[in-house]
């Protein structure tokens, strides 16, 4: 809470010209697609069993073996706002059921809040949040936050896996305190007064030093403690501290009007068909040559070029031009029959 208290400060002297006295990246992606694709935990398979919306590197395949799958030399772009994060970034979609039993992909949108305003085109917000001196991913490194086929919200650690309820329309209403605190909550809020959804997932900032992947994509990585402080003191089992990574995606739900709700249960739906339980977030590591950890070294904060590290933050423009077509096609707007999900899976 203190550090993120500070950093919110931190913030607000930057604005005034003072010195942050506590730094992270914290930058927009556009989206790149939203795909039945995931080369993390279905490699290969066409229409996995549930859709993502992915950030991130152009190089975004079926398929992308660790080490071999370069994807910082074989992306031409980024979704992302530095140019030099060819990383992929995604999770779940969110869904809006209408009582008629129709089908809405919920729209992401920009996030403001203390740090100021970031410019999405669909997508998320990425932050990377050192704690002390961090060791930054390696080429090949990716893991897995949350469980897309938990249906327990007690099962999630609430101070990492979080949603949080915006009664305005306007992201410069900054709600609530530090990420995963307070009155938020594992399962997705269904409450009508909610116009925006704000989805935070924390990932583990332990690592065991040496396995890029693990067959699960958690064990090889380890929280320790909750919240969004950049992580404790890691476990001897997992001894070597990372930047700590954070999604925070922004729902609007706002065009889904009472009147359009189910009479019973939420109307709110990640793409496997379950609530805030599953939510996950799936993350493969593609920063160019070692400019995230210079970028950790030098304290490069926020979205702004830092010379020391040699990161650059490119113009919304030019980052939301950064897409790819579906490689699982079908429709994913607009009002659907049901949602896309089950058994198409196709080798490819
Ligand atoms: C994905 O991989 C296939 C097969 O290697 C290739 O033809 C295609 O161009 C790749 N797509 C992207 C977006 O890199
Ligand atoms: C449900 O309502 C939406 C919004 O009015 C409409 O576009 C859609 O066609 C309806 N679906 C069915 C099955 O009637």
């Amino acid at each position: 809470m203190h550090h993120w208290l500070t950093l919110a400060a931190a913030a607000a002297l930057m604005a005034n010209g003072a010195v942050a006295q506590f730094n992270m990246l914290r930058f927009a992606c556009s989206q790149l697609v939203v795909d039945r694709i995931d080369p993390l935990v279905n490699p290969g398979v066409r229409y996995s069993p549930h859709l993502h919306q992915i950030v991130g590197g152009n190089s975004f395949n079926l398929t992308m073996t660790p080490v071999e799958y370069d994807l910082a030399k074989l992306s031409t772009c980024t979704s992302c706002s530095f140019a030099q994060d060819k990383s992929n970034y995604w999770t779940a979609v969110m869904f809006f059921k209408h009582k008629n039993g129709s089908y809405h992909r919920v729209p992401q949108i920009g996030n403001g809040g203390p740090q100021g305003k970031l410019v999405n085109n669909g997508g998320l917000d990425v932050y990377y949040i050192p704690s002390g001196k961090v060791t930054a991913f390696k080429p090949g490194f990716r893991m897995l936050a949350g469980n897309a086929a938990n249906s327990d919200d007690g099962q999630v650690t609430k101070g990492n896996i979080c949603h949080r309820c915006w009664t305005s329309t306007s992201e410069d209403n900054f709600v609530g305190g530090a990420p995963c605190t307070g009155s938020d909550t594992v399962a997705i809020p269904a409450n009508p007064q909610c116009k925006m959804i704000r989805q935070t997932i924390i990932f583990p900032a332990c690592w065991d030093g040496t396995n890029l992947d693990s067959p699960d994509h958690k064990s090889h990585v380890a929280y320790s403690g909750t919240g969004a402080s950049g992580g404790g003191a890691c476990p001897s089992t997992h001894p070597v501290k990372l930047p700590q990574v954070m999604y925070e995606l922004m729902w609007d739900v706002s065009q889904f009007d009472q009147s359009m709700w189910p009479a019973s249960g939420s109307p709110f739906l990640y793409s496997m068909n379950l609530g805030g339980s599953a939510a996950h977030g799936d993350y493969v590591f593609g920063w160019e040559g070692d400019s995230l950890q210079k970028a950790m070294d030098n304290n490069c904060n926020l979205n702004t070029d830092c010379a020391a590290a040699g990161i650059t933050a490119q113009k919304p423009e030019v980052y939301n031009a950064c897409t790819i077509d579906q490689q699982a096609p079908e429709p994913v707007d607009g009002w659907l029959a049901s949602m896309p999900m089950g058994e198409m899976a196709v080798r490819a």
